[in-house]
């Protein structure tokens, strides 16, 4: 067979080369981004004109005077007014490998050299075929998923998953899900979301039937949740669709919950036919495993599974017996080509070595980390760091009094000072991080010094 064009462009020697030269040239460039820097005077009018005109244009000014400049290095990032900053947030957990990584940047380019800028469902090329593979063949090493679809964010993955597991289970609609749980932003996924604040003037569907999470202070608390449980889908036999959870309240609060608190809810679930459906959107390739339900051990429980961010799309992955009827979950979007290429890439970094396990690279971090602001807690900010830990990538740790207000005037000196974080849960509000997986540990430290800076200048 005489080789494709798409593979000669591909394997081309000169274009190869073109790609290495000019991401080694880009690299270069970025390479002088070395730490935290402040505004330059001479950029700070075009700086906050960008920033106005920003908030301008969406009716709503930015979270943060952030408008990134396109440069960065690792966990640095240059915005538009000169400033250097630390990001710990990373777009609320995409860049996995930080900013400008050179891999990933190679394999974005390459995606953009391919024919289409966004792949389909109904005309996909390889790199769907390859996102998708790589996901299937990761997810069912320790679980029945079998098959992917792929989706342009984590809302969209999950509204799959729910019309599969209501199609599954007709004419059942309601959903067992957490309080304080997060979800997305369409209609049916603000239901979801446990937080009012997010749903103002929406109409109330009033098909969630919400379990308390797990309370590390309470000894009763598994059985208080199973026994919730129980009572729900005693009331609504037949009538329930799905068991949706975060492996880790995320918006929620950062909290996580042992292996033996989930085991009762997905083993009734399983007595009562009711598929079990984890949300990965967020926890996904953050805690030393690929999924968290490798990290927890529940992967024989799951018959849905959704991710995105990290990904670089969102995907939905399925058992056999989830499969759903044709029509059901399609759009036009799947992902773009350079995304799919990336989401591809960090996948193969992650599998590659290093990063996972209890002793690698993820789980090292995450021990530093709250090692170094358990220390704060004892010395210099004497109980204002308080109860700091997470699930590998994902950290946080409640702040003084944990109020809304505090936490939101930390988190704006923390900016100030060169550090991006951002806040989580209510009652108490925490400070969360999403970390990358590129973080050195000189870098952790230079964010545990703003944090301690922060807290004895006060807020
Ligand atoms: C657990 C969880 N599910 C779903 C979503 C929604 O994903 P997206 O913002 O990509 O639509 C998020 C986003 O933060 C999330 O954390």
């Amino acid at each position: 067979m005489s080789q494709l064009i798409g593979q000669q462009i591909a394997e081309s020697p000169v274009v190869q080369k073109l790609v290495t030269d000019l991401v080694n040239e880009v690299a270069k460039l970025n390479n002088q981004i070395t730490g935290v820097r402040e505004a330059n005077p001479e950029m700070k009018t075009h700086g906050q004109a960008i920033i106005d005109q920003t908030g301008k244009v969406r009716g709503r000014p930015l979270n943060y005077p952030y408008v990134g400049s396109g440069s960065g290095s690792g966990v640095y990032v240059e915005l538009e007014d000169g400033s250097v900053k630390l990001d710990l947030i990373n777009g609320i957990g995409i860049h996995l490998m930080g900013h400008a990584n050179p891999r990933v940047m190679a394999a974005t380019v390459r995606g953009a050299l391919s024919d289409i800028v966004n792949q389909g469902n109904l005309q996909p090329n390889k790199e769907y075929t390859m996102f998708l593979d790589k996901l299937v063949a990761v997810a069912s090493r320790k679980s029945r998923l079998k098959y992917g679809w792929l989706a342009t964010c984590g809302t969209m993955a999950n509204e799959s998953a729910l019309k599969i597991t209501r199609q599954k289970r007709t004419p059942a609609r309601m959903v067992l899900c957490f309080k304080n749980a997060f979800a997305g932003r369409s209609t049916m996924m603000a239901e979801l979301t446990d937080n009012p604040a997010y749903k103002v003037g929406l109409p109330e569907y009033n098909e969630m039937l919400r379990l308390p999470w797990y309370d590390k202070n309470d000894p009763r608390s598994i059985e208080k949740t199973l026994t919730i449980m129980k009572e729900h889908v005693a009331k609504h036999e037949g009538n329930i669709s799905t068991f949706v959870f975060e492996p880790m309240l995320g918006e929620g609060g950062y909290m996580p919950a042992p292996r033996e608190f989930f085991l009762p809810l997905v083993d009734f679930c399983k007595s009562k036919n009711i598929p079990v459906w984890a949300d990965e959107v967020q926890t996904f390739t953050r805690t030393g495993e690929m999924f968290a339900f490798e990290t927890l051990d529940l992967g024989q429980y799951i018959d849905l599974c959704t991710i995105a961010k990290t990904a670089q799309v969102g995907a939905t992955l399925y058992t056999e017996e989830m499969n759903p009827a044709p029509g059901l979950i399609a759009g036009t979007f799947s992902g773009t080509s350079p995304a799919l290429s990336a989401g591809i890439e960090i996948m193969n970094m992650l599998t590659e070595g290093g990063y996972l396990g209890s002793q690698g690279r993820i789980m090292d971090i995450h021990r530093k980390f709250v090692s170094a602001l358990n220390t704060l807690n004892e010395t210099t900010c004497k109980g204002k760091v308080q109860d700091a830990g997470g699930m590998g990538l994902m950290l946080a740790f409640t702040p003084l009094d944990g109020k809304k207000e505090t936490v939101d005037k930390l988190l704006k000196s923390l900016f100030a000072k060169g550090l991006i974080a951002f806040s989580c849960g209510k009652d108490p509000v925490r400070l969360r991080f999403l970390v990358p997986a590129v973080i050195r540990d000189e870098d952790i430290k230079i964010a545990v010094k703003i944090i301690e800076q922060a807290i004895i200048e006060g807020v």
